[in-house]
C-alpha cells in the first residue's frame, strides 16, 4: 500500500482571474519543487477555467469548493458537478466547516453529494473536524464518526479509494493554531480505523489530509505522520512558493 501525497491549496474567495492566472504560471514553472507529491488548487468558481487551462497537461488538480447534488435544476447559486467537469475541474471540497457553518451544509446532504462528484468523475474530498467546544467537551470521536460515516454512506463498495478525506479541525483553520502533529496523528489514525469498519481494506487506499494552519515551517512534521496523507491547504496556499515548499515537505 503506498498513497501519493496530495498537497491541495483551497483559496476560498480569494483572487482575481488576472492573479489565478499569474499564479498557475508560475506554478506550472516551478512544479519540480513540488517532487512526488501531487498538487490541486481550489481557485473560486470564476478562476476554475483560467486555472485548469494554464495547468493543462500538468498534472495538477483543478478542484471547486462546492457542488450540488442534483445534476441540474432550479437551485440559484448552486453549482453541479457536470458543471465543474466542464470548466476543467477535476475534484471538488465538500463539507468545508465554513460552508458546514454559513451554508447550514449537514451530513445527509453531503450522503448525496460525495456519490454525485464520484458518478461526474471528481475526486471528491469530505471535510470534517471538530470545533473547540468539542475537544474540550470530549466528543471529537464522536463528531469525526457521524461526519465521516454519514458523509460517506453513500458510497459504494470499490469507490472507497477514489475519495478523498481532509481532517480539519475548526479550531486550527485560519487561527494560526495547527494541531501538534501526535493530536493530528491520532485523529487520522481514528478515522482509518472507522473506514475500515465500513470498507475493510480499501481504507488503506484512501488518502487522509490534515487541514488547520498547515505552513511551510509545520508541513514536514505533520507529513511524516503515518495516517497523514497530505494536507489541505488554506492561507498558505495562496502564494505559489509556499504551497511549494509544502508540497516539497511531503516527498
Ligand atoms: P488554513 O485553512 O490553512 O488557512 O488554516 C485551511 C482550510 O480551511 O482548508
Amino acid at each position: 500500500m503506498s498513497r501519493r501525497p496530495l498537497i491541495a491549496g483551497n483559496w476560498k474567495m480569494f483572487k482575481s482571474r488576472a492573479e489565478a492566472l499569474a499564479f498557475a504560471e508560475r506554478l506550472r514553472q516551478e512544479l519540480a519543487v513540488a517532487g512526488a507529491a501531487e498538487v490541486a488548487i481550489c481557485p473560486p468558481y470564476t478562476s476554475l477555467d483560467v486555472v485548469a487551462g494554464a495547468l493543462a497537461g500538468s498534472g495538477v488538480g483543478v478542484f471547486g469548493q462546492n457542488g450540488h447534488a442534483a445534476t441540474d435544476g432550479a437551485h440559484t447559486g448552486e453549482i453541479a458537478m457536470a458543471m465543474l467537469v466542464d470548466a476543467g475541474a477535476t475534484g471538488v471540497l465538500l463539507g468545508h466547516s465554513e460552508r458546514r457553518a454559513d451554508n447550514n451544509e449537514t451530513d445527509q446532504a453531503l450522503a448525496a453529494k460525495v456519490p454525485a462528484a464520484l458518478a461526474a468523475g471528481l475526486t471528491p474530498v469530505l471535510c470534517v473536524g471538530e470545533s473547540e467546544f468539542e475537544r474540550d467537551t470530549g466528543t471529537t470521536k464522536s463528531v469525526l464518526d457521524r461526519q465521516v460515516l454519514e458523509g460517506l454512506s453513500g458510497v459504494a463498495r470499490g469507490d472507497f479509494g477514489k475519495v478523498v478525506v481532509a481532517y480539519e479541525p475548526i479550531w486550527a483553520i485560519g487561527t494560526g493554531k495547527s494541531a501538534t502533529p501526535e493530536i493530528a496523528q491520532e485523529a487520522h489514525g481514528w478515522i482509518r480505523a472507522q473506514l475500515r469498519e465500513i470498507c475493510a481494506d480499501e481504507a488503506d487506499d484512501m488518502r487522509l489530509l490534515y487541514g488547520g494552519s498547515v505552513k511551510p515551517e509545520n508541513a514536514a512534521e505533520l507529513l511524516a505522520q503515518p495516517d497523514i496523507d497530505g494536507a489541505l491547504v488554506g492561507g498558505a496556499s495562496l502564494d505559489a512558493d509556499s504551497l511549494l515548499a509544502i508540497a516539497a515537505a511531503a516527498s
